[in-house]
């Protein structure tokens, strides 16, 4: 059979040869991509998508608890955790040394929203070696490598568009002295989209608009590539998951991963303490009695702003996107053929019209399709929550600008370090203070940089200038 009419084979049943009206005008490599793309859509997977559009119209009804969080015991600087978390920070460190856990960086997203030419990991951040958000999370690696005699696996999820510049700049860096062996990049899946009477859209008269299928592709794709059987053979029984943004994210959290352990959880994540009603992090609540994360943008603002008798936010456990996985529960998702539900979002986007020409719509024209990580809650068995300290764990790139931009992302790293360094008896002047870099291989957090300057020898004479601790 002819490629056209075999390609019309797989379309029009599902009312889709719209994507073939500019066949007779393509080269042929441009054939040859449109029908690498359509060979490979899974069409039964439309539906899906019919739905997810059905529920952003039609919510189902939700019935919202606040669920309940492991809490902070102290959340006066330098902060202390719980008694529970304290104790099971011996099991996730006997597991690091057991060489029990991979480490599992998400850095597939398109980076719209801070208008970086490049992959997100790949930005320059700290004030004073301009270290980018690659090597901090190496670093941190070999640092955990140093305390438990093992440097965790890191697998590196990236996306289709920017999986050769992120290979390529981990092999220009050397990887930053980890083993290349032990780094493993795997490429998350692709989605097309759709418009509004369903049909799929194109970008180009050869090629259909696809986008990365969300963090939450990283069940199948961690499948598709082999990864999950890896692990097991490997005897890694837990994953360590965060996400490219968050340049303050401790990358192999010992007391975390321990009560991840010592509860037997299919599923944990970290929540921070919401002050303001209107922040922009998922919620971790229960829905009808569910623990699951609903999207800030699935929350009414009556919701949003409910407080408790003693003033506090009824709902104020915010996910920072880190969470620890149980291999053997995502293998069992697998081997049961479930994976994660699509979520639709009405976009702006420039498609072709009729005549093959590109046009700008003036109203959002486009549903995209995501797969979100947190939806392994709700099917999870058992789930543990754990306050995180906001400024010692969260400090998302996110922007441009504003406080989740660059410069408001360093200026949040300088004011948690020059508190750190006061508690350490060492106060910047408050008219010039220095500009502080921790190296991220040196110390992680407040309580360590204390303890560090503590050691003779380790108190820096001269806080006039710049400060880069190393
Ligand atoms: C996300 C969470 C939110 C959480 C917040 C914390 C969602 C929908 N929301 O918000 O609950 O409170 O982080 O910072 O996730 N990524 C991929 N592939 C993709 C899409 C994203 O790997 O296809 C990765 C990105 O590279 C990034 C991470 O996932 O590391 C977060 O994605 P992003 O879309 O920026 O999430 P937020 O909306 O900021």
């Amino acid at each position: 059979m002819a490629l056209f009419d075999e390609l019309s084979a797989r379309l029009v049943p599902h009312g889709q040869e719209h994507v073939l009206a500019f066949w007779p005008r393509l080269s042929e490599s441009q054939r040859e991509e449109l029908a690498r793309q359509v060979s490979v859509l899974d069409m039964s997977r439309l539906s899906e998508m019919r739905t997810a559009i059905d529920l952003l119209a039609r919510p189902v009804a939700r019935e919202l608890a606040p669920a309940p969080v492991v809490e902070l015991a102290d959340r006066a600087f330098p902060y202390r955790l719980g008694a529970e978390a304290e104790r099971a920070r011996e099991r996730g460190e006997q597991a690091l040394r057991d060489g029990a856990i991979a480490c599992l960086l998400v850095a597939g997203g398109q980076g719209t929203r801070l208008g970086f030419p490049g992959p997100k990991g790949c930005f320059p951040l700290l004030p004073l070696s301009q270290m980018t958000l690659f090597e901090v999370f190496a670093r941190k690696l070999l640092r955990v490598g140093r305390q438990f005699g093992r440097v965790p696996p890191l697998y590196v999820m990236v996306s289709r568009q920017n999986e050769g510049q992120t290979r390529e700049f981990f092999e220009a860096h050397r990887f930053w002295g980890l083993d290349p062996s032990r780094v493993r990049f795997f490429a998350q899946g692709e989605l097309p989209s759709l418009d509004g009477s369903g049909r799929l859209v194109l970008e180009s008269q050869g090629s259909l608009f696809m986008g990365p299928d969300g963090h939450g592709g990283v069940l199948s794709a961690l499948a598709r590539h082999g990864c999950l059987d890896e692990m097991a053979r490997d005897g890694i029984a837990t994953i360590s998951y965060f996400q490219v943004d968050n340049a303050q994210v401790p990358v192999a959290d010992s007391a975390f991963i321990g009560l991840h352990l010592t509860r037997q959880a299919d599923v944990s994540l970290k929540v921070v303490r919401k002050e303001d009603p209107s922040e922009r992090v998922g919620i971790f609540c229960a829905d009808h009695g569910v623990p699951q994360i609903v999207e800030y943008s699935e929350f009414s603002e009556t919701q949003s702003k409910q407080r408790n008798p003693d003033g506090k936010l009824a709902y104020w456990a915010g996910s920072i996107a880190v969470h620890a996985l149980s291999v053997a529960f995502l293998r069992g998702l697998v081997a049961r053929g479930i994976d994660l539900p699509l979520h639709a979002a009405h976009k702006k986007v420039a498609v072709l019209n009729a005549q093959g020409q590109l046009e700008e719509p003036a109203a959002p024209n486009v549903y995209r399709f995501e797969r979100f990580v947190f939806d392994t809650l709700p099917l999870a068995l058992r789930v543990v929550a754990l306050e995180a300290p906001r400024e010692e764990q969260f400090l998302p790139l996110k922007n441009a600008d504003g406080p989740f931009g660059p410069d408001g992302v360093r200026e949040s790293m300088q004011t948690y370090w020059r508190k750190a360094l006061a508690h350490a008896g060492l106060p910047a002047s408050a008219d010039a203070p220095p500009v502080i870099e921790v190296d991220p291989a040196l110390c992680e957090n407040a309580r360590e940089i204390i303890e560090f300057l503590r050691k003779p020898g380790n108190r820096p004479m001269n806080l006039a200038g710049p400060l880069h601790l190393r």
